[in-house]
């Protein structure tokens, strides 16, 4: 007579049920791995493409091979235990060989793993210090037609959803000055600020000043080291190298509210006259673009009226620029005269300078493509972000965190897209190709 609540009723019906259930267990555990793979992920943290994240890949690499030898070793002691001690008939008393107290086996696993530990510990404290210090060499670039002696340093500023970048080359702004007296909401203007993508000189260590103007966010490049948090009120060192020109990518890892997700950043790494490039061009500001604009610029800059000019879609865009976008965004050369006079707050605090737009590969945090492919400008993708910025990024507008819809006409629209499209010359057709964010 079986009854159905006996022990070895219950534990073959456990059996069974467990049976059906392996082929599912193995499909979504094969899922879940394969899930992670992609060829060529812009994210990959086992692609280390400069000495600190390469130092960094060095230790884990070892340590995920010991510590895959173990994890594969237990399974399969686990799995041999399970088979060779199945049991049959279930009695209650009938229990295996117990081993506690066995000094051989417990002196064995604690000091296997103390000695492994102790191993891990040792390097990884060593690589932390080495990560923590900053040995930046200072190098030559020039600044205005002078050559000063630059220790590459970045200020890096989150903000709700966006990364801000600022360069300080001159002795104006002394930086063990700048770090001791830190104050994230009011930074001395800066020689260059830009945003989403950081521009560094490859070979060099960067070092990096993290903060942030509103919640915690973080700062991660993959390629080039781990992950530092932006924190209000404070900073946090950081370094940066990258051996090889080129793109590398990144993204916010610190929840920071509603496009967290969509809050990425890439650093652009060049050759040395390729960074020195740069800098005259950020430093030199925008060019008006065309006489007529140069002559309304020049009136606006002077405080006085000046007749618009409307000859070119450019021109008009430059207008609606000045009368729309100058209470957030910064061009140099066109609404700098604001920030010289100090005036922070209102046109460089919470909107990206725009003064090298198309220039970088991405707007709009990262997140979208200036140009397409071919290498013509990404007209749609910028016309969609002015028309509806919401819809390609949510922001909560109303609250001064995200950029507004302001029911620009078509018009207008294009009239901006113009006038955008000539702020610097357009990246390198590498650069281009290399971004493809969307
Ligand atoms: Cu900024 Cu998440």
């Amino acid at each position: 007579m079986s009854d159905r609540n006996s022990a070895p009723e219950q534990s073959r019906r456990l059996h069974v049920v467990l049976r059906r259930l392996r082929p599912v267990a193995a499909f979504v555990t094969l899922g879940l791995a394969l899930s992670g793979c992609a060829a060529d992920a812009e994210l990959d943290t086992l692609d280390p493409q400069g000495p600190t994240a390469k130092d960094i890949d060095a230790l884990s690499f070892p340590v995920f091979v010991v510590a895959g030898v173990i994890m594969v070793a237990l399974f399969g002691v686990i799995v041999y235990m399970i088979r060779k001690s199945r049991v049959v008939e279930y009695s209650d008393d009938e229990w295996p060989e117990q081993i506690h107290g066995n000094t051989t086996l417990e002196l064995l696993w604690t000091a296997v793993p103390f000695v492994i530990m102790t191993v891990i510990a040792v390097f990884s404290t060593v690589l932390l210090i080495d990560i923590n210090s900053t040995e930046a060499n200072a190098i030559e670039v020039s600044v205005d037609g002078a050559d000063v002696m630059w220790e590459p340093t970045v200020v890096v500023i989150g903000q709700q959803w966006w990364w801000e970048y600022r360069y300080y080359f001159n002795d104006q702004v002394d930086l063990t000055t700048l770090r001791a007296d830190f104050d994230a909401k009011s930074l001395p203007p800066a020689d260059i600020v830009t945003a989403g993508q950081m521009v560094i000189p490859i070979g060099e260590e960067i070092e990096l000043i993290i903060t942030s103007r509103d919640v915690i966010h973080s700062y991660w490049i993959p390629a080039l080291n781990g992950k530092r948090d932006a924190a209000p009120g404070r900073f946090h060192p950081w370094k940066l190298e990258a051996t090889d020109p080129g793109l590398y990518f990144g993204q916010c890892t610190e929840f920071c509210g509603l496009s967290h997700s969509r809050m990425r950043m890439q650093v652009v790494a060049m050759s040395a006259p390729d960074f020195q490039d740069w800098v005259d061009r950020s430093m030199a500001g925008a060019e008006p673009p065309s006489a007529a604009a140069a002559d309304y610029l020049a009136a606006y800059r002077a405080g006085e009226a000046a007749p618009a000019p409307d000859g070119t879609a450019e021109d008009r865009g430059l207008v609606t620029f000045v009368s729309t976008c100058s209470a957030c965004h910064l061009i140099n050369g066109v609404n700098d005269h604001d920030y010289v006079e100090g005036d922070i707050a209102q046109v460089s605090g919470a909107a990206p300078n725009l003064t090298q737009f198309a220039s970088r590969t991405t707007f709009a945090a990262g997140i979208s493509n200036t140009y397409k492919p071919d290498g013509s400008l990404n007209r749609t993708a910028i016309e969609a972000w002015l028309r509806d910025p919401a819809a390609v990024k949510d922001n909560a507008a109303d609250e001064e965190r995200g950029m507004p819809d302001l029911g620009l006409s078509e018009a207008t629209i294009d009239d901006l897209v113009a006038y955008l499209s000539t702020l610097g010359p357009p990246p390198s057709a590498e650069l281009i190709a290399a971004t493809e964010v969307e």
